[in-house]
């Protein structure tokens, strides 16, 4: 289950479903040869604009007379029933004083303090437009412009795949679930792999050199670095990743769910388990070196997708709700992030977690000993030996990160809060701007007809199963505060002691075993 593994190869995401067979082998053996390259950003001509059809529908989203029943704007779906559970106005007590207070909303997970970390580096000087226009323009692929609640796209480069697309429909999904609520902006978002904005070029500096550089760019992506200022935001693959038949998470979710409830942690295989694509990345090679042989047993079964034929086959092979079998399972980066995190923390069994480079939104807020088991990167196969020894002889503590793990993808991470954390982080976004968004000449509107009726196979299917029916009118969860900075400090601390700490015990049974 290699889900990161195409991601470095460039095609042209419209002409996909006619012949997508066709075109994914082609990727295959293209992507070979351009991993790690970058090249093609630069060399691709600009395509058509991937959303041309606009039908407009009037969202007046300043009405707020009655709750917005949204009833399926395509019609393809007249029988279905009207959702009223959302709609319902909140329910009010009454205080003893006879002022009405509303139930307060609850509070955001964890992870949605980074949002304050990741638009720090403009908390002093707000986001100018020179910073937008001029700064982050340069690799974006998009620019998304939302007034009123309307959303207008500026397309300025392709994107790999449906990369663009499922990012902008889950996008008008937000517009839909939160009516009147989105603020107008103005960004630029860039679809690449790898975080850009250096946070070196952009010190704080007094005098002049500073002034001319004008401030980092805020620019958006799907993960950030250690030394990088790239602003996180959700990948596509939560409304779908039709190339790889990964359909809408919600879905996916529930049947992940399920197939962790099939297989007792006691009945999984004793043994981590790791299958993916290993032609992305060093350390996934490296990885292949632990797998079981006969002359040694690491206690790692690894196995190398066959892309050619999972193609062929419509990736059924890789059934992710089906990979719940073993009781440990690896986790490790591909060319950047890896989309497939998610899929691998939803198992009970412990994800053993080589170290990551990068982080995505959510996975700042996963701590290792409670939520993943930390693998070196440098010793990759001692530290799983070692991991899965000690899980097997320490099997309540194992199977307590195991569940920890899956209670965190299904709670915290549900479409729910994936939906508040765009919300509250475009909301902090538009807070700083110093410059009116408008709609720049070349944008276009976009809207879920213009996009729905232009997409087809299963491209239109995942739209459509990821479509928001409902509009939400209870707000998002509350925004938990910045962290202070001695509790940032102390978290981290509290990250690397663990790990820390692991490497000694890794140390300590290896001396053993030699002596
Ligand atoms: C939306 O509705 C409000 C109040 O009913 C009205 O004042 C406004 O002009 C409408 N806007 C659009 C774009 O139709
Ligand atoms: C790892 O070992 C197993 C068992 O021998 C084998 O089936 C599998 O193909 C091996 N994986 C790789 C990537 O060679
Ligand atoms: C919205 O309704 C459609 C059609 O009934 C359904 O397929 C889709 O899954 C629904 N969306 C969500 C998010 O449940």
């Amino acid at each position: 289950m290699a889900l990161s593994n195409t991601k470095t190869v460039t095609v042209h995401s419209i002409a996909f479903p006619k012949s997508w067979k066709l075109s994914a082998l082609f990727v295959t053996l293209l992507f070979l040869g351009f991993i790690f390259t970058s090249f093609w950003i630069d060399t691709v001509n600009h395509p058509e604009p991937v959303v041309t059809v606009v039908l407009l529908v009037n969202h007046n989203t300043s009405s707020t007379q009655e709750p917005i029943h949204t009833v399926d704007p395509l019609h393809l779906n007249q029988n279905a029933p009207i959702h009223t559970a959302q709609t319902v106005v909140p329910p009010i007590t009454c205080s003893s004083s006879g002022k009405p207070t509303p139930n307060p909303p609850p509070i955001c997970p964890d992870y949605f303090r980074w949002i304050h970390e990741d638009l720090k580096p403009w908390k002093s000087t707000g986001i100018t437009r020179h910073m937008v226009d001029r700064l982050a323009r340069r690799t974006a692929n998009f620019r998304l412009v939302i007034l009123g609640g309307r959303a207008y796209v500026e397309k300025l480069k392709d994107s790999f795949q449906t990369r663009d697309v499922f990012t902008l429909w889950g996008v008008l999904q937000l517009l839909r679930r939160y009516p009147g609520r989105v603020p107008d902006l103005e960004l630029m978002f860039d679809t690449f792999d790898w975080p850009v904005v250096k946070s070196k070029d952009y010190r704080r500096r007094s005098g002049k050199a500073g002034r001319r550089r004008g401030g980092p760019p805020p620019l958006f992506r799907y993960c950030g670095d250690e030394s990088t200022l790239d602003i996180v935001f959700p990948d596509w693959s939560f409304w779908g990743w039709p190339e790889i038949n990964i359909k809408p998470w919600e879905a996916l979710k529930e049947e992940l769910r399920e197939g962790n409830e099939r297989v007792n942690w006691w009945e999984r295989v004793p043994y981590a388990y790791w299958k993916g694509n290993p032609a992305v990345a060093v350390t996934r090679q490296e990885l292949l070196q632990c797998n079981v042989s006969e002359e040694r047993d690491w206690n790692a079964r690894i196995y190398a997708q066959d892309w050619i034929s999972e193609v062929q086959q419509g990736f059924k092979q890789s059934n992710l709700a089906s990979q719940c079998n073993h009781r440990y399972k690896i986790y490790i980066e591909g060319s950047a992030w890896s989309v497939s995190e998610k899929y691998i923390l939803a198992c009970d069994s412990p994800a053993l977690v080589v170290t990551p480079r990068y982080y995505d939104f959510f996975t700042r807020g996963l701590m290792p000993g409670q939520h993943y088991w930390p693998i070196r990167d440098d010793n990759k196969c001692r530290s799983i030996k070692f991991a899965v020894d000690w899980g097997n002889t320490h099997q309540r503590e194992a199977q307590n990160i195991g569940k920890a793990a899956s209670s965190f993808i299904q709670e915290e991470l549900k479409m729910d809060h994936v939906y508040d954390y765009i919300l509250h982080l475009l909301t902090e976004y538009a807070k700083l701007q110093k410059f009116k968004p408008r709609k720049p000449r070349k944008a276009i509107e976009i809207s879920v007809e213009s996009m729905a009726c232009h997409a087809k196979g299963l491209e239109k299917k995942f739209m459509m199963e990821s479509m928001v029916n409902v509009s939400r009118d209870m707000g998002p969860c509350e925004l938990p505060p910045p962290y202070a900075q001695v509790q940032l400090n102390s978290l981290l601390k509290r990250k690397t002691n663990f790990i820390k700490q692991v490497e000694n015990w890794e140390q300590r049974a290896w001396d053993k075993q030699m002596s």
